[in-house]
C-alpha cells in the first residue's frame, strides 16, 4: 500500500497542492460548503478540541486494523463517502478510487450523481462497490435506480436524507459552476490558467453525472430538483424493495435514528454531509455519543464529516462509531497527484490509525472505545437533555484492558 507521491503526506499537503493544481471551479466545488462555511470549520475544529488519552505498558506489539461490518471483513475502518462528479479532480478518478478499494480491502459509495456509472463501478470495485441513492423526480423513478443497482450487483444501498433542496454554495455560484457544465468567459480564464488540468479533462472527456445519461436518457438530470420526497414513506417503501444492506446518511437526531430502527434499516451513517448543507449544524462528531447512546451498543454506526487523519478516525470510533467515511481528504488527494496521492494519503490514514491504536493501548480496532477519549465524550444536547458520556453506554464495555 506505498504511495509513489512523495508530497502528499497529509490531507493538509493533498489539499495545498489541489489547490495549485486544479482550476478555481473544481477546487471550490471540492473544498466549498453552504453560507459562511462555519459549519465546515466547526467540524474540523471540534475533532482537534477532542484528546486522546495514551495508555501505557501494554503489549501492543500486534495489532489489526480489520473491521467487520454488514458480515464482510474490510483491511481498515474506512471508507470513501459517496462523492458526485469526482473526475473533476482528475481524469479517471472513480476508478482510482475502486482499484485502491479493491486493493487495501474497503468499501467505496458511487454517488448517485456520480461522475462514472454504478454499473462501471461495480465493475472496477467489485463486492467493495455501494450505490448511494438520492431520491429522485418520483418514487418510480427512485425505485428504478434501485432496480438498477440491483441488477448491477450491488448488495448495500446508501439513502441520503440530508439534501431535501441542495443548498447554495457561495462559492460555486461566485464560479459560474453548472452540471452539466456550461462555458462562460470566466470559466474560460480559469481553465486557461491550469492548463495541464484543462488538456487532461478535455482528453478524458468532461465528466458529466453519468447514472444519467446511462439511463437511456430516460430522466435526464436536474442538480437542482427538490429531492424532499424521501420521507418515511418512502423509506418503508424502500426497506420494502431493497432486500440488501440499507444505510441511511445524513442522520443527526438520536430520536431519528430510533425511527431509522424501526423501519428495519441495517445502519445509519451520522452525518452532516460535511457542512455543505446547512452552515449553522452542530459539529457532526458531537452527535455521534447521543446517537450511540439511542440506537445501544450494536447498531451498526458510520460516520463522517470532518475526518482529516487517521486519529480523528480513530477519535471518531472512541465516541461510539463502528466505521468511517472519508470524504474531501480523498478528492484533495486525486487533485493533487492522482492514483499516487491518493494512494500516498490512504497509506498515511492507516499508518496514523495503526500507531493511535498503539498510543491508546489496543491492538484491535473493536476494542477502541471511550476509555481512549481523553476525558468527557463530546456530545451535542439533544431532545433538551444534556447526554452524559457514561462507561456502560455506545460502545463502553468493549474494554481495553
Ligand atoms: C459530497 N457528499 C455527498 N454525499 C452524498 O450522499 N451524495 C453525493 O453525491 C455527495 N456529493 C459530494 C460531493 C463533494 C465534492 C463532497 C465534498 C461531498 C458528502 C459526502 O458524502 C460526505 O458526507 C462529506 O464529504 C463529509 O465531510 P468531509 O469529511 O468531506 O468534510
Amino acid at each position: 500500500m506505498k504511495g509513489k507521491s512523495g508530497r502528499v503526506h497529509s490531507s493538509e499537503d493533498a489539499r495545498r497542492l489541489a489547490r495549485r493544481r486544479l482550476p478555481r471551479l473544481a477546487f471550490d466545488f471540492v473544498d466549498g460548503a453552504v453560507g459562511r462555511e462555519r459549519g465546515l470549520a466547526r467540524n474540523l475544529v471540534r475533532f482537534d478540541e477532542i484528546l486522546l488519552q495514551p495508555r501505557i505498558m501494554k503489549d501492543v506489539t500486534a495489532r489489526s486494523l480489520k473491521t467487520r461490518l454488514f458480515g464482510q471483513e474490510y483491511g481498515v475502518p474506512f471508507g470513501i463517502a459517496p462523492m458526485g462528479m469526482c473526475n473533476l479532480t482528475w481524469p479517471g478518478a472513480d476508478r482510482m478510487m475502486a482499484e485502491a478499494a479493491r486493493r487495501i480491502n474497503f468499501p467505496v459509495c458511487i454517488s448517485s450523481s456520480g461522475s462514472s456509472s454504478m454499473e462501471e463501478m461495480r465493475r472496477w470495485a467489485g463486492d467493495r462497490a455501494w450505490f448511494q441513492l438520492y431520491f429522485g423526480r418520483s418514487v418510480e423513478e427512485s425505485l428504478k435506480m434501485v432496480e438498477r443497482a440491483e441488477g448491477a450487483g450491488y448488495d448495500t444501498l446508501v439513502l441520503t436524507v440530508d439534501v431535501p433542496q441542495l443548498s447554495r454554495r457561495v462559492r460555486d455560484q461566485r464560479n459560474g459552476l453548472s452540471i452539466p457544465f456550461r462555458m462562460s468567459l470566466r470559466t474560460f480564464l480559469d481553465l486557461a490558467m491550469h492548463p495541464r488540468w484543462s488538456l487532461g479533462t478535455l482528453r478524458a472527456g468532461i465528466p458529466s453525472p453519468r447514472n444519467f445519461r446511462e439511463d437511456g436518457g430516460k430522466s435526464s438530470f436536474d442538480r437542482l430538483a427538490s429531492r424532499a420526497g424521501a420521507d418515511w414513506k418512502f423509506l418503508a417503501k424502500l426497506r420494502d424493495r431493497w432486500k440488501g444492506n440499507l444505510v441511511v446518511k445524513g442522520v443527526t437526531l438520536a430520536e431519528d435514528a430510533q425511527r431509522m430502527l424501526d423501519h428495519g434499516v441495517d445502519a445509519i451513517c451520522v452525518s452532516n454531509h460535511g457542512a455543505r448543507q446547512l452552515d449553522g449544524v452542530p459539529a457532526a462528531i458531537d452527535l455521534v455519543q447521543p446517537i450511540r447512546e439511542s440506537v445501544g451498543p450494536d447498531f451498526p454506526l458510520l460516520f463522517d464529516s470532518g475526518i482529516r487523519n487517521g486519529e480523528d478516525v480513530v477519535k471518531a470510533l472512541a465516541c461510539g462509531a463502528d466505521f468511517v467515511l472519508l470524504g474531501r481528504p480523498v478528492l484533495y488527494a486525486l487533485g493533487a497527484d492522482g492514483a499516487d496521492g491518493l494512494n500516498a494519503l490512504l497509506n498515511c490514514f492507516a499508518e496514523d490509525i495503526d500507531i493511535a491504536m498503539a498510543q491508546v493501548g489496543v491492538t484491535r480496532v473493536e476494542e477502541i472505545g471511550p476509555r481512549a477519549i481523553c476525558g468527557e465524550l463530546p456530545s451535542y444536547r439533544q431532545d433538551g437533555r444534556q447526554s452524559l458520556p457514561s462507561l456502560s453506554s455506545g460502545k463502553a464495555g468493549k474494554g481495553q484492558d
